[in-house]
């Protein structure tokens, strides 16, 4: 039997640890190269919506697509010539569609990680410490509303989905340029981050109990799970293709890049 005296430390107090880590490693590297990423990203997004270069025949800059409005600078890029919002939307089209695929990411479990522990520092590493005095998870508003990521998922299937069709287009085009290889390497790493989701896992086969009565749910999940394995690798992969691609197409509607490297 365990004997407790007056002077021992109540068992469930934290080890008083004066410094802020022990680690003598660069355990703050990766955070930071992750803040850097993920901001390099945030503020190319801006300038890419505010930027009306989205599309030069045959391609449509991803982060335009589908270009919904029936404003000049969605002309030739619009998904079936089709135009939803009428004449009175005046801001970038870019704007309509951000929600979806931005969502998607910022809700995604691995962002997640890497935003709270390299923007908000929570911890910004193991065995960091970190600055805040509280920790309530993800249990309480607003980050009780990371639990829409699943429904984000669908909205990013059909993004995916929309960004393939695109590139197929560029592809099919002749007389072919670089920028439809660009494009279509990009919609393999949308999908493949797409399809290797949380998410899309539990949806292939989540509550499932028996694989064998369920072989197609069963090799979908199998499918599935060797993408999630790679879930971060994909995230990355994805998001600089994404923005290289966006950027490229901007680059030749602007006429700062040619054929035949065009
Ligand atoms: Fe990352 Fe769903 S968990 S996209």
């Amino acid at each position: 039997m365990t004997q407790t005296t007056p002077d021992a430390p109540a068992r469930k107090q934290r080890a008083q640890v004066k410094v802020r880590t022990l680690r003598t490693d660069r355990w703050w590297l990766t955070p930071l190269l992750v803040f850097l990423g993920l901001s390099s990203f945030l503020i190319y997004g801006v300038w890419a919506i505010l930027d009306t270069s989205n599309f030069a025949e045959p391609y449509i800059a991803p982060f335009a697509a589908p270009c919904l409005t029936t404003q000049e600078v969605c002309d030739g890029a619009r998904l079936f010539g089709w135009a939803p919002v009428g004449d009175w939307y005046a801001l970038p089209p870019g704007l309509l569609i951000l929600g979806l695929p931005g969502g998607f990411r910022l809700t995604c479990y691995y962002y997640r990680k890497s935003y709270y522990r390299s923007f908000w520092l929570s911890p910004a590493a193991c065995a960091v410490q970190e600055p805040h005095g509280k920790y309530t998870g993800e249990t309480r508003f607003p980050l009780i509303m990371q639990n829409i990521h699943r429904y984000f998922f669908y909205f990013a299937l059909l993004i995916g989905a929309i960004l393939t069709y695109d590139a197929v287009l560029a592809v099919v085009h002749k007389p072919i340029g670089l920028g439809s290889w660009i494009l279509m390497l990009n919609a393999v790493l949308i999908l493949g981050y797409t399809l290797g989701c949380h998410s899309c896992r539990h949806i292939t086969a989540g509550r499932l109990n028996h694989f064998s009565r369920h072989p197609l749910r069963y090799r979908a999940w199998t499918f599935v799970s060797k993408l999630n394995a790679k879930h971060q690798q994909w995230a990355w992969a994805s998001m600089f293709s994404v923005m290289g691609a966006d950027l490229y197409v901007r680059l030749v509607a602007k006429g700062i890049i040619a054929f035949p490297f065009a």
